[in-house]
């Protein structure tokens, strides 16, 4: 059975969470299989998946599609996808699509960025019945706005308006808040000050959770390298040379061999 809401509130102050990124079967698999708790299909698959420059040009139908084959695999831990760009400008269009991403494409609580303006959608969501993840700090949909990929809250301002968001998420009924690019004192603020799990990505250590993208931890060469990422394995690397070696295969007729053949 997958993890619920429930699970992953209570574990708030008891033990950490582990949230990672899977935009496909094959990843979802193996990720469910290690024993995380949030399989996240993020917009971030705008990407590291389909080429795009940010998560702007992510479709409904591009999160559908994706959250569609994740859930095939995703047997224990909770599915959370994203609500991508412009999916919940209206309190209707955030309901139709936050019920499309669970009835249709398997996913069991939502993720969307941001909090002012967006009071109301979140209310009726939560209300109805859908769980929903808060996004605050940098926020990629509105990274441009907001002034580029940078750490948000270094100065005051700054720092208190994003600790009012997390209330004010917290106080809507959000059940996690994603914290991304803040600074660590900010996130260990935040995480003391609301009642749901706090999950950070470059927030330093003292937030419940944690989340990478795939494959950042992986080692796939991104266009940038965050000094938060931390890279388990070179797995581009290990790619290519396979490719390399197959190639020279074919080309010198080393492969398929007789025991290859039928
Ligand atoms: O889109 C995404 O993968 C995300 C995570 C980085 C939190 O929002």
């Amino acid at each position: 059975m997958r993890r619920t809401v429930k699970s992953i509130i209570e574990k708030k102050g008891k033990e950490k969470i582990v949230v990672l990124t899977a935009y496909d079967f094959a990843f979802a698999r193996i990720v469910d299989e290690a024993g995380v708790d949030i399989v996240l299909v993020g917009d971030s698959l705008g990407m590291v998946m389909l080429g795009h420059d940010s998560t702007l040009p992510v479709t409904m139908r591009d999160m559908a599609h994706h959250t569609k084959a994740a859930s095939r695999a995703v047997k224990n831990a909770m599915l959370v996808a994203d609500m991508p760009f412009v999916s919940y400008d209206t309190p209707e269009r955030a309901l139709r699509n936050a019920r499309r991403l669970m009835q249709q494409a398997g996913a069991d609580a939502i993720k969307l960025e941001g909090v002012r303006g967006l009071e109301k959608q979140i209310r009726d969501l939560v209300t109805t019945g859908i769980p929903v993840m808060g996004h605050l700090g940098m926020t990629p949909q509105t990274a441009s706005q907001l002034g580029g990929y940078k750490v948000r809250g270094k100065i005051q301002k700054e720092a208190d308006e994003i600790l009012k968001d997390a209330k004010e998420l917290d106080k809507l009924g959000v059940f996690a808040i994603v914290l991304e690019c803040v600074p660590a004192d900010l996130a260990s603020r935040i995480t003391k000050a609301v009642q749901c799990p706090t999950i950070g990505i470059g927030a330093g250590p003292k937030t419940d959770g944690q989340v990478l993208v795939i494959h950042d931890m992986l080692g796939f060469s991104g266009k940038v390298h965050p000094k938060f990422v931390r890279r388990y394995a070179h797995v581009e690397k290990v790619i290519a040379k396979a490719v390399a070696r197959y190639r020279y295969d074919v080309m010198y007729g080393k492969f398929p061999s007789k025991k290859e053949s039928y």
